[in-house]
């Protein structure tokens, strides 16, 4: 039996505690700060670029040079951490994705060049091979198109070192590849990186939500009409997301990651009140680019859907969020202060 925390009506009455802004603000559970968001960024090569993602409005691919002043107004904000997606070169992909183990590829030079600058800001880097090969999948396949778990896992450990030797503070495989963590963790102990942190991106669901981010990193013309339902995640399923991530565990990840966001809180919820660890959710590229829309219709107050949903995030269990609007409801938390 529940226990009665409350009098009944009318000697209860929860409105009291919502009728001033004052009573409010001292009874909120759940708050969201600058230090909660983690702002994903797509670099490019050249300089002086700052090319705009048709389906993500507000977002823009960045050259090296804009990616730091954007590290600036991070570190101004207080926000912790960049990730960073690259967009390479058609030219550069391969069946094998081998410019991803590339030492001076542009991802290991714009960590050199944000760590040089900002060292105390934090930077997180994908670890998976979609944004490099040819066919657009996370790892190598085989003759059928089958995407190889351990021949890919063995690539991913060289990338994911190349990643660490460049100064990346944490590396996210996000590729849901069987044994990737272990083998990674292992590999960053060999070498010595044993302060490289892992975000295992644990339950990853193959989700329509990804589409505009594809069109930013350009993989969606190399994946054409194939999926990645061999190894992101059933929207169905969330045992199997507790398998995912207590495996992630054992393996040696850090800190573990559910993808997307708004759609999967529930997923949220139960792997924080289960395992206790850092929990972080990304609010997709799709996520973001339906709010913007609906937003540039008239149809809903973007700040408000924006802080809502990130604090919704929040009130899931998420300890941190990746996402697209990091910036700017950075801007708005300092400009308001507790903005809801
Ligand atoms: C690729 C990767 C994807 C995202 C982050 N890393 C896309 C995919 O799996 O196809 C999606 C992020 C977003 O939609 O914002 N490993």
């Amino acid at each position: 039996m529940p226990i009665p925390l409350f009098a009944p009506y009318p000697e209860g009455r929860p409105r009291r505690l919502r009728r001033d802004g004052f009573i409010r603000n001292l009874v909120c559970e759940h708050h969201l700060s600058a230090h909660d968001l983690i702002d994903p960024v797509f670099i490019v090569e050249g300089t002086n670029q700052r090319q705009p993602v048709a389906s993500m409005p507000g977002v823009f691919r960045l050259s090296i040079d804009h990616v730091l002043l954007r590290a600036q107004e991070c570190v101004e904000l207080g926000i912790p951490v960049m990730a960073l997606f690259p967009v390479i070169d058609p030219a550069l992909k391969t069946p094998d994705g081998r410019e991803a183990l590339r030492g001076e590829g542009l991802v290991p030079r714009t960590v050199r060049a944000l760590k040089g600058a900002f060292p105390q800001l934090g930077v997180m880097v994908d670890v998976a091979l979609d944004p490099y090969t040819s066919h657009g999948q996370d790892g190598l396949i085989d003759a059928q198109s089958h995407v190889l778990n351990d021949a890919t896992v063995d690539v991913l450990v060289r990338q994911a070192l190349v990643l660490a030797d460049a100064g990346a503070d944490i590396v996210a495989p996000s590729d849901m590849m069987d044994g990737r963590i272990k083998a990674i963790r292992q590999a960053l102990e060999a070498h010595h990186f044993v302060d490289t942190r892992i975000l295992a991106y644990s339950a990853k669901y193959a989700s329509a939500l990804y589409g505009p981010f594809r069109d930013a990193v350009g993989s969606a013309a190399q994946l054409g009409s194939a999926d990645k339902k061999s190894y992101q995640m059933d929207p169905a399923n969330t045992d199997e997301a507790m398998r995912e991530v207590a495996m992630d565990i054992a393996e040696g990840a850090d800190m573990v990651l559910v993808k997307p966001g708004l759609a999967y809180l529930d997923v949220v919820y139960r792997v924080k009140t289960t395992f206790r660890v850092p929990t972080f959710a990304y609010q997709v590229s799709g996520e973001y680019a339906m709010i913007e829309a609906a937003a540039r219709q008239g149809w809903i107050d973007r700040d408000a859907v924006m802080l809502e949903t990130l604090l919704s995030c929040k009130r899931a269990g998420a300890d941190a969020v990746v996402s697209y609007f990091s910036l700017d409801a950075a801007r708005l938390l300092a400009g308001v202060g507790s903005a809801l």
